[in-house]
């Protein structure tokens, strides 16, 4: 993991040392202010981008787990190897399955116990998500991150539904788009007022948002996420889908990044948005594939109501006490 870090903090720095570049040459300039302004902002900006490699490494039990989930041939086994590697994951692991949500009557006392009663799928994504809680942490108490938590949850919660109805894995959906913004949670980390001031603003557009990143950090939340992701070692599919979640589709055929913009937009205009965007849930669901359209409810409140419930159940296992989701309610962070 040293070594992966070691080599993501070259880049990071090579990125910042262009806009200090760029900054010094503005300043040598010494023209009129609006060029001494600029040339501020972009040592602002550099000083954003260094800070990335400030944040707090992602679990290395949560890298690992990601590496599992892309490879098919991996095992039931590996998992529990993995897992019991951690023995902070390995003590949440049990907890949970020891939980009512699995309704497991008899005492779960080991962890293989608890991955082969749980199954494989189902670890690996409490594993996941409990790792993103993990990265979040103490910060989760602050508004715009419980956001950020809150979108990711419920845009892995609408992959995993949206992928049944396609030929992509469930599981490895609903992980992709756990993770799908995970630059923006790495920009809410290093600047929370920042982000915040961006959350006040009226309905934005995907475009604009990206745009008023750039111009506040330097990097969009998409840059950042690709970036922080190529530092973790993560596999190529995850570092895509955080790279490329705001492009537009270039084919009709539905493919993981597709697939979790879809469910990203559809959690943004279900509520759980960090920024206000303009989409309407009617008007996204109404261009969806057919398969999917016979799955998902045409009615917003309908399908809310079942993404709340399922949220609320990861979340009370998780004891994130702090994020209840009230069906009947817009999402109150
Ligand atoms: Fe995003
Ligand atoms: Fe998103």
């Amino acid at each position: 993991m040293g070594k992966h870090v070691g080599g993501a903090d070259f880049r990071v720095h090579a990125a910042g040392d262009r806009s200090n570049r760029q900054a010094s040459d503005w300043l040598l300039a010494g023209e009129a202010g609006s060029i001494r302004e600029d040339a501020l902002n972009a040592v602002e900006k550099a000083a954003n981008q260094l800070r990335l490699v400030d944040l707090p490494p992602f679990p290395g039990v949560a890298v690992k787990a990601l590496q599992l989930v892309s490879k098919p041939e991996s095992r039931l086994r590996d998992l529990h190897d993995l897992i019991s590697m951690d023995q902070a994951f390995a003590t949440e692991i049990l907890r949970l399955a020891n939980s009512p949500l699995y309704g497991i009557r008899s005492e779960i006392t080991s962890t293989l116990q608890a991955v082969m009663l749980l199954g494989y799928e189902r670890v690996k994504g409490l594993l996941l998500t409990l790792a993103v809680k993990t990265y979040i942490g103490q910060s989760l108490e602050a508004p715009i991150l419980k956001a950020c938590w809150s979108h990711s949850l419920a845009s892995a919660t609408i992959a995993e539904e949206l992928a049944m109805t396609t030929a992509i894995d469930k599981d490895v959906a609903y992980t992709a788009a756990l993770i799908h913004d995970i630059g923006r949670l790495a920009l809410a980390m290093i600047l929370p007022e920042g982000y915040n001031k961006l959350r006040q603003q009226g309905p934005l557009d995907p475009g604009s948002i990206l745009q008023a990143e750039r111009d506040l950090f330097g990097m969009d939340h998409c840059q950042a996420g690709g970036l922080l992701m190529t530092t973790w070692n993560l596999p190529l599919t995850f570092i895509e889908v955080a790279s490329y979640h705001h492009e537009p589709r270039k084919s009709e055929s539905l493919d993981l990044v597709g697939l979790v913009s879809l469910a990203c937009q559809i959690a943004d205009a279900l509520g759980f948005s960090v920024v206000s965007i303009s989409g309407k849930y009617e008007d996204i669901v109404r261009e969806l594939p057919d398969d999917m359209r016979r799955v998902i409810p045409g009615r917003a409140a309908k399908f809310l109501r079942r993404i709340a419930d399922k949220m609320n159940g990861i979340e009370s296992v998780l004891e994130l006490k702090s994020i209840r989701v009230h069906p009947d309610s817009p999402v109150t962070v």
